[in-house]
């Protein structure tokens, strides 16, 4: 990609490449129930930032690798989001009505298929990973260290782990610690995931994959703090979905916890500290990441 292109034109250039590859992903070819293909592909391709599979794809340049090898684990990381959205939403955890501008996946499909599409998503997203190996030349132990990371930071230990904290923690979260261990996990760890993969796509050494988790930890930890401070101040419009939900579920947040301003001093700090992790590994072409973590701390959306 053009390296003097400003940010946003990165992004939406990435973003595009990445929806035009995500409606093809679930083969033609396969005999799928008419109705779980099409609830599938509505929640995969009713928008949404495409900001993980911009991390796969931005930590694999930055390290020198190959945008078409990568794409396959762009769309892996894009599944797995894509479904966590869709249970995220399900009356019985966030009971949300709109999600990416539209009728949330169970409002038009019902509870069963929503559920359905969502362990659909995440069994594809495997299936989307081996082929960098069988297509793109990526060498087997690699395929093999993503698909692992993958079980790891979306499983038990991840990013369901860190949903189930924030169900449990609802009403009851007393300690900073307890929020931040639920917003590492819930969120942090798929941004992890993107980073290490685009680096081990790019065959990065342990110390850089070491760095690119620093930068990710803390850039998913602010991210989640703004989605929190977005929940409460901003525009149902530009965000896609409902504000104020994490009231009405009486979530603990950061805003709740600190006030909004001290959160907004947090997210800076986090962006800070990401970058500083990034600058120090001496990576071949950190310029993305960078722009990416400022980029972020300015959303709205
Ligand atoms: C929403 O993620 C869920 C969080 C982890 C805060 P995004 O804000 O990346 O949602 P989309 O993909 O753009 O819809
Ligand atoms: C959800 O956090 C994180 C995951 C889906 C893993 P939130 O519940 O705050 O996300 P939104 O605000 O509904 O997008
Ligand atoms: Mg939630
Ligand atoms: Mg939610
Ligand atoms: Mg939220």
């Amino acid at each position: 990609m053009n390296k003097t292109s400003t940010i946003q034109t990165y992004i939406a250039s990435y973003a595009d490449r990445v929806e035009a590859e995500l409606s093809q992903a679930l083969p033609q070819a396969w005999d799928v129930p008419d109705s779980l293909r099409e609830s599938m592909n509505y929640s995969l391709m009713a928008g949404g930032k495409r900001l993980r599979p911009i991390f796969v794809l931005a930590a694999c340049e930055a390290l020198g690798g190959s945008e078409q090898a990568a794409l396959p684990v762009a769309l892996a990381i894009e599944m797995v989001h894509t479904y966590s959205l869709v249970h995220d939403d399900l009356p019985a955890m966030d009971n949300d009505d709109y999600r990416r501008g539209k009728l949330t996946n169970h409002k038009v499909y019902g509870e069963a298929m929503a559920i359905l599409a969502g362990d659909a998503l995440l069994t594809h997203a495997f299936y989307s990973i081996t082929q960098v190996h069988k297509n793109h030349g990526i060498p087997a132990e690699r395929a093999l260290a993503i698909t692992e990371e993958l079980a790891v930071y979306a499983g038990a230990s991840g990013m369901v782990g860190g949903q189930a904290a924030d169900m449990l923690g609802e009403q009851g979260i007393t300690k900073l610690e307890e929020l931040q261990y639920i917003h590492l996990h819930k969120t942090s760890d798929l941004i992890v995931f993107s980073l290490r993969a685009g680096g081990h796509l790019a065959l990065a050494t342990d110390a850089q994959l070491e760095a690119l988790t620093e930068y990710g930890n803390a850039i998913g930890l602010a991210f989640q703090i703004q989605d929190d401070i977005l929940d409460i101040i901003g525009d149902e419009k530009k965000l896609g979905k409902p504000v104020k939900s994490d009231e009405k579920q009486q979530k603990v947040t950061y805003p709740y916890f600190i006030g909004l301003e001290a959160s907004n001093q947090k997210v800076k700090e986090l962006t800070n500290k990401a970058k500083e992790a990034l600058i120090q590994a001496n990576l071949t072409n950190p310029e993305r990441l960078l722009q990416l973590a400022d980029y972020l701390m300015q959303r709205d959306h």
